[in-house]
């Protein structure tokens, strides 16, 4: 699926990017020109990253000590 249709940007490559070190719509942006167009991804680009960022959190502390 598409997370910028102007540029032709995939979830899968934002994802990529992602784990690579982007966290940002704008260096999403710099890397593959997500965002850069029309900007009505920048809401779907930013819920991803965060999405993903989320993914990749360690638990909280208080998480842990319920296990
Ligand atoms: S859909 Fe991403 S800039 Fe237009």
């Amino acid at each position: 699926m598409y997370a910028c249709i102007c540029h032709g940007v995939s979830e899968r490559r934002v994802e990529q990017d992602a784990r690579e070190g982007a966290c940002t719509v704008t260096e999403l942006g710099r890397r593959t020109g997500a965002g850069t167009g029309c900007g009505r991804c920048h809401d779907r680009l930013d819920a991803l990253l965060g999405r993903l960022r989320d993914q990749r959190a360690p638990p909280e502390p208080e998480a842990l000590a319920a296990k």
